[in-house]
């Protein structure tokens, strides 16, 4: 979006609906700035309150916070555990009874619907018990770290619970990694069990979890050693039916083991700052990083961003389309709506198979009242057209919510119009895997939003638009998000390396957490944010380290360089162009592009397939040897190269063309 269009978007503003304010959770923008102002200027007042409201406790902290930048204990001394807040807490009451989750399997053609399951709570708080006893079975303790590679079904749901329960770390990992990528993150986290399944479904064909779990633990590092084995367990869901291999002793299935379990399983005593989960995001170098999260203060982010920015009270049905793999499943797919003791929709398949209108079927069939989605998703929908969403009443919805990326104002007001009917606000959330829960947003009730703006900060977030000294930029300029103050569902640093994790986020603006996000404020003072500044990509919502996919594409035998850029695209945001130089004596051809292609994908995943490759004699560097990216991503946005796909680019003549501007 540029500065214009911007800004007459911003004479644009959406007040919320006088009805819904009425019985909304935070009534006005009076209200919410009331509340704000005390969580700011006493948040440790503001802090132990919501912690003492919305949580239970088996053992109340003894001091709300401790800071020693860039670490922070949130309710130290506190004792909780988090499936009791999901599940036990409701069991005693209406809820009990209650679905907490309806699931809808992917279809196997428009005549043949997908399987249906409800889970009520009753019934989540079972499975999640003998599951846990599963876990106890094989070894699992606490601390332990659990793997969990799994599609989206319910049982990714209680396989996390489950850990929960008994005070075991786990590690989701979206079913669209490759088997390197588990193999990484399973060395990484020192995992002891994987859980995973035979396979999924994904647009009619099945995903190998299994055989993909096989391959990973047989790969080895440089020296030589398996990179899986600290591995003792894998436990493995029946769901595709498809074949696969067991290995005796190692492998073991989930439903056999279910017969040697009862539903008996005391919760686990939680200390506040013990870790609940890592979660693997890409950086803008090396490896993905480990994020780890911790009990409490997640928790606390979890459900009160839940409970005030989707407004959720007992008659909603909840669907955040999010994969449990991504951090936005884990916060609105289980935690924060199961805390709430909300009913939550989980579906597994795409959303265009086997028709475009899977979404809009399942909003109609389940009633479900307030949809959270991406940006990516909605241009999609715009494309494949009105008719699809027209065809369906989706007149149950009541409000609606993206995140993931900027979501431009055409789509926002094709969400608002299409979607929503005019009827619904939008609240456009903005977050990160590191902060654990949506830290700026509009609450719907309270704050008139504007097409393509996050609006105003969430109680006790302090966040800043900086420029390269760290000093705060005048409104309407752009410049670095940063966030002052510690709160309470922010990572605890990355597994293993605190080191990283200080430079990450520390050094770059003093005693700031930065975001690699570039923003501006307007004079309202709402941000805008206007997308990642460092060389992490957004690619369909989906956070790529372009460090990653180089290092991938180099570990082929033909590759002697790679550098891979982002360029706009209409649909995803971003996509992703790598020019890669070939080794002496190999020929750019057609095949090569596509194999290159290709083992991307197996080396990380599909997410990270480059759009387009292009080959090149070399890149252009600087006379320090850096690479010149700001000149190959206006390359790469330029006109698209010619009919002739194996053309050599030919960057001597830019290099020195543009020298005087780089260095
Ligand atoms: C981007 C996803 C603009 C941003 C929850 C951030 C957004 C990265 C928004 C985190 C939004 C997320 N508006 N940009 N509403 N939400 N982003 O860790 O660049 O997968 O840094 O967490 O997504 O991606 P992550």
């Amino acid at each position: 979006m540029n500065a214009i269009e911007s800004v007459l978007h911003e004479e644009r503003l959406f007040p919320p609906p006088k009805e819904f304010s009425a019985q909304a959770h935070i009534k006005s923008l009076a209200q919410y700035k009331r509340m704000y102002r005390e969580s700011i200027e006493q948040p440790e007042r503001f802090w132990a309150k919501q912690a003492e409201n919305e949580l239970v406790w088996f053992k109340r902290w003894k001091r709300v916070l401790q800071w020693k930048e860039p670490v922070a204990r949130w309710f130290d001394g506190g004792q909780l555990n988090v499936s009791v807040n999901c599940l036990d807490r409701h069991l005693d009451t209406p809820v009990g009874n209650k679905a907490a989750i309806i699931w809808e399997g992917e279809p196997d053609s428009v005549s043949k619907p997908g399987e249906e399951r409800v889970l009520t709570y009753k019934q989540l708080h079972r499975e999640v018990c003998r599951f846990a006893n599963v876990l106890k079975r094989n070894g699992v303790r606490r601390g332990d770290r659990v793997l969990i590679y799994l599609p989206m079904v319910p049982e990714a749901a209680v396989a996390m619970l489950a850990c929960a329960r008994i005070g075991a770390i786990h590690s989701v990992v979206f079913g669209g990694f490759s088997a390197h990528a588990v193999a990484d993150r399973v060395c990484d986290c020192g995992a002891k069990v994987i859980v995973t399944a035979d396979g999924g479904y994904r647009r009619g064909t099945i995903v190998q979890l299994k055989k993909n779990v096989d391959e990973a633990l047989k790969m080895t590092d440089e020296r030589g050693r398996r990179l899986g084995r600290t591995v003792e367990k894998v436990i493995v869901l029946r769901r595709a039916y498809n074949e696969i291999h067991i290995e005796e002793g190692r492998d073991v299935w989930w439903h056999r083991e279910l017969e040697y379990v009862t539903a008996d399983c005391p919760p686990e005593k939680m200390n506040s700052e013990d870790p609940l989960f890592i979660l693997y995001t890409s950086g803008s170098t090396g490896k993905p990083k480990g994020i780890f999260h911790t009990t409490a203060g997640y928790l606390l982010g979890a459900k009160m961003t839940t409970k005030y920015v989707f407004d959720l009270r007992d008659t909603d049905v909840f669907w955040c389309t999010a994969d449990v793999g991504w951090v936005t499943g884990h916060s609105y797919v289980v935690y924060g709506p199961l805390a709430n003791g909300a009913t939550t929709v989980m579906y597994e398949g795409a959303p265009n198979w086997p028709e475009p209108d899977r979404f809009w079927r399942i909003i109609e069939k389940y009633d479900v009242t307030v949809f959270y989605t991406a940006p990516t998703a909605i241009r999609a929908f715009m494309k494949w057209g009105e008719e699809w969403p027209r065809k369906h009443d989706l007149s149950t919805l009541r409000l609606l919510g993206s995140v993931g990326e900027p979501i431009n104002p055409e789509a926002w007001m094709w969400y608002y119009e299409v979607i929503g009917g005019k009827r619904c606000p939008i609240v456009d959330t903005w977050w990160q895997t590191e902060t654990g829960s949506i830290m700026i947003t509009p609450l719907p009730g309270a704050t008139p939003t504007k097409p393509g703006s996050a609006t105003l900060p969430f109680f006790g977030v302090a966040p800043e638009v900086v420029d390269d000294q760290g000093r705060p930029v005048s409104p309407n300029v752009g410049g670095k998000l940063v966030i002052r103050r510690p709160w309470p569902s922010m990572l605890r640093g990355l597994w293993g390396d605190m080191k990283r994790y200080q430079e990450v986020y520390w050094k770059e603006v003093p005693h700031a957490y930065f975001t690699g996000d570039g923003c501006r404020r307007d004079k309202d003072g709402y941000f805008w944010i206007v997308g990642r500044i460092d060389d992490v990509l957004n690619v369909a919502g989906h956070r790529i380290g372009t460090a990653e996919v180089e290092s991938a594409l180099v570990s082929h035998s033909a590759v002697a360089e790679a550098a891979v850029v982002g360029r706009p695209d209409d649909l995803k945001g971003q996509a992703l162009v790598a020019f890669v130089t070939l080794k002496s004596g190999i020929k750019p051809t057609r095949d090569l592009r596509e194999e290159l292609r290709q083992h991307v994908t197996k080396e990380i995943g599909a997410i990270a397939r480059p759009d387009e490759v292009r080959f090149a004699e070399a890149l252009p560097k600087t006379r320090s040897g850096k690479i010149m990216r700001r000149l190959l991503k206006s390359i790469a946005a330029g006109t698209e190269i010619n009919g002739d796909t194996t053309t050599l680019e030919d960057f001597s003549v830019l290099t020195r063309l543009s020298q005087a501007e780089e260095d």
